[in-house]
This record gives structure tokens, sequence and C-alpha cells, in this order.
């Protein structure tokens, strides 16, 4: 007969949980979050089990008292490359990781190749004269190697659109408040497209303002980035004046508020926020890579600093 008694019993110990809080197919998150972390139990809000097996949140629009009441939290991963929504601050030191998810930087480059495209090959003059049964006998030839797409913000995401711009043979020039070889202005100058991915900062408020969208002349702007780093007074003022065309994911206010202007120009094209698209199949193993990290004591790569 054994001994059970002398055998130390261990003591029961619940699976950590890494809590999907999404609001859009959160189902979606569990198998790439499951396959990619054995050993978590995933589960999805709203939670209403014991807080303190909480110890990371995959989510967007965070509820920061919510957080605070998991009193084992490592670690907040975003769904989205931007985070401006989220006081960072206000969680220190549990570290913020944006999601920088390559399938996301390959779809925002694709939507910008896309009206790169469109534009540089006149498919809008086309489709203009089209409407009034005129057949463009001389179209512009503009060829890529004879247009060049400027990114404002060449981080990791603004990085891929260049690549993608240049595979295509478009000339290209990166501008970053960090790293650049000429002014704000004359970066504008330079381009015939601006594509603007900067992130939303105190700093970068209004960034591009009357100045810069004079000196872009006759290009187009396509924001994929965040609607407040463009003076949208200014935009509408260049868009009556020489600006050609802005294509236009973000907005200062979101939805587009249905007596904007901007609705009502002719040289405006509105998407609603569609740009770079979070594909759970892929940012799973991205935002599991990051917890991964955290557990070994490392600092994820896309934290945000405070
Ligand atoms: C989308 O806007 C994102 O920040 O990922």
């Amino acid at each position: 007969m054994g001994d059970f008694g002398s055998s130390p019993i261990a003591p029961y110990c619940a699976p950590m949980a890494v809590l999907i809080d999404v609001t859009e197919h959160p189902e979606s998150w569990v198998n790439g979050l499951r396959e990619n972390l054995p050993g978590f139990e995933i589960v999805v809000g709203p939670y209403n089990g014991p807080s303190d097996e909480i110890e990371y949140v995959v989510a967007w629009d965070v509820n920061i008292d919510r957080l605070r009441t998991y009193p084992n939290l490592k670690g907040l991963l975003l769904t989205m490359a931007g985070y401006d929504r989220i006081e960072v601050k206000a969680l220190a030191p549990i570290p913020v990781v944006r999601l920088v998810d390559p399938a996301m930087a390959d779809d925002i480059a694709q939507y910008v190749l896309s009206w790169v495209i469109h534009f540089s090959r006149g498919f809008d003059i086309f489709a203009s004269a089209q409407s009034d049964r005129t057949w463009v006998s001389e179209p512009p030839i503009r060829f890529p190697s004879d247009v060049t797409v400027g990114v404002l913000g060449a981080g990791a995401i603004g990085k891929v659109v260049l690549a993608t711009c240049e595979y295509h043979g478009f000339n290209t020039i990166g501008w970053s408040r960090s790293s650049h070889d000429r002014s704000m202005t004359s970066f504008f100058e330079a381009s015939d497209f601006v594509v603007n991915l900067v992130p939303l900062s105190p700093a970068t408020e209004s960034l591009v303002g009357a100045n810069e969208l004079e000196r872009l002349g006759n290009g187009i702007i396509i924001n994929v980035g965040r609607g407040r780093t463009v003076d949208q007074t200014a935009l509408i003022e260049a868009l009556k004046g020489d600006l050609r065309w802005a294509v236009l994911d973000v907005f200062e206010v979101e939805p587009l508020p249905h007596d904007s202007e901007l609705w009502e120009l002719p040289n405006v094209t509105i998407t609603p926020h569609d740009a770079g698209r979070t594909n759970p199949l892929t940012a799973a193993a991205v935002v599991a890579t990051s917890i991964r990290e955290i557990e070994s004591g490392r600092r994820p790569a896309n934290t945000i600093e405070t």
C-alpha cells in the first residue's frame, strides 16, 4: 500500500489565460493563438472569470480601468498598428505592443499601389471621358519611371509600401521626422504621390498643412495613416485649387460625418478605414511571438515607447 500521506500534493495551478477582447469575430483569433501558444488558456471576452487568471489581453479599443482589474497582467497586444487611442503611459510598466504584421503591411501596400497605378495610368481620365462617350485619342503617357511616390512616415509599414512601389518600377522617396535627406516641403515638391503613414501624436497633429500641399502641386495625396495628421481645412482648400486628387482612408472624425464637405468634392475618393485590414490568421502568430518574447523576459519588437 502506498504512502499517500507523504507525497507532496502539487497545489492546483490554474492555466494562465490570454483574453481576446475584440468585438469583431473574436472567435477567428482562437485557433491561431491556441496553435501558437500551447499551455495558455485562450478565452474570449466579455470575460467574467477570475481576474487573476488573465496575463495577456489582445485588443484594440481598450478600457484601461478594466485592464487594471487584472492583477497578473503582463502585456497588452494591440490588434492594430496605430496606438493613438490608447493611453500607453497609463499602463506602464506593462508593455503595450502594436501589431506590425507583414501581411497587413502588404495589404496597405496593395491598396496604395492600386491607386498609384489607377492615377498614373490615367484611369480616372478615361472614366470621366467615358461618361461623355469620349475616346481619349492622346492619353497622357506616364510610365512608372516617370512617377515618384513619396512615403511620409517610412517606418515598418512605410518601407513595405516603398519596396512594393519600387518593385513595380516607380521612383520612391521616404521621409520620416527622424530620418530624412531633405526638408518636408522639398519632399512634397519632389513627389507626384504622397502616401501618408505618419502615426498620430501631439507632434504630428496637422503635420501636413497648406504649405506642403501647395508644394505637391497637381499631385495626389493618399492618406492611410491618421486623418488628424493632415490639416483638413488646408486639404479641402488644396482640392479646390491645384491638387489633383486625395484618396482618403482615414479622417479627423470617423465615421466621416454625413455633412462633411469631403463627400461632395469631385476629386476625393473615400474608403472606410479599410486600407490595412487585420487578418487574425496571420496576426495571431505575430501576437503569439510577442507573448513568447515577454515570457522569456525580452521586450517584443514594436513595443510602444512610453
Ligand atoms: C489601422 O488603422 C491600424 O492602425 O492598424
